[in-house]
């Protein structure tokens, strides 16, 4: 039953996803310099993703951003041209140093006409380089969650807690500007 459920999860994302050549490469390989984002490897059970292992890093311009208040709720904001990218890997034989087999990327964009919440949803196969925007809701809906209420005992204890239910910016893994 489950693993129809999940045989349907990656069905439905073949047929949500849309790819064009013609695009410029958003995500690279290289994130050396990046701010790494996840003090350790990820690798708690989120739907999609199996039993992986996670990294996520963030280029300079995502590290200037802001908060500003909105009645009670604080609300961050993320500058245009901001990356974030998260590495997928199996785990492999030796624990930790397994392959990576797929990024995922966030793109501040606001413009973009497949932007969503102000973001560029896409995947990058690291052996072919081949990029997937999604225009699809699927990503956004499930990043919406981080921007509401979450503690560390809540079902998905993955990312960190929102116990004031600040507007994420729709990022689970925030760079905390003092940091
Ligand atoms: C079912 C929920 C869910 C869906 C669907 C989902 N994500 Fe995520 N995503 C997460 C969670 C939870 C994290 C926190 C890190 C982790 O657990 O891997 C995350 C982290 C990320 C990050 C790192 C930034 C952050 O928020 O911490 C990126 C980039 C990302 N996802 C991209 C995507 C893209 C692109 C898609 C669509 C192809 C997608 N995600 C679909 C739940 C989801």
């Amino acid at each position: 039953m489950r693993q129809s459920g999940i045989a349907l999860l990656f069905l439905t994302l073949l047929v949500l996803v849309s790819c064009d050549s013609e695009q410029p490469v958003l995500l690279g390989d290289d994130f050396s310099g990046w701010t790494q984002l996840n003090a350790a490897p990820i690798t708690a059970t989120i739907p999609g993703h199996g039993s992986s292992i996670r990294n996520i890093f963030v280029n300079d311009v995502g590290t200037g951003v802001t908060t500003t208040t909105s009645g009670p709720r604080i609300v961050w904001n993320y500058p245009e041209e901001t990356v974030i990218i998260k590495t997928v890997a199996a785990p492999g034989e030796s624990g930790y140093s397994a392959e990576t087999t797929m990024l995922l990327g966030m793109v501040k964009n606001s413009e973009h006409p497949d932007s969503q919440g102000g973001w560029i949803w896409l995947t990058r196969d690291p052996r072919t380089g081949e990029e997937m925007i999604f225009q699809s809701e699927y990503c956004v809906t499930c990043h919406a969650d981080a921007n509401e209420r979450r503690t560390t005992t809540d079902r998905i204890p993955t990312g960190v807690p929102n116990p004031d239910r600040e507007f994420r910016d729709f990022v689970f893994f925030p760079y905390f500007p003092d940091e």
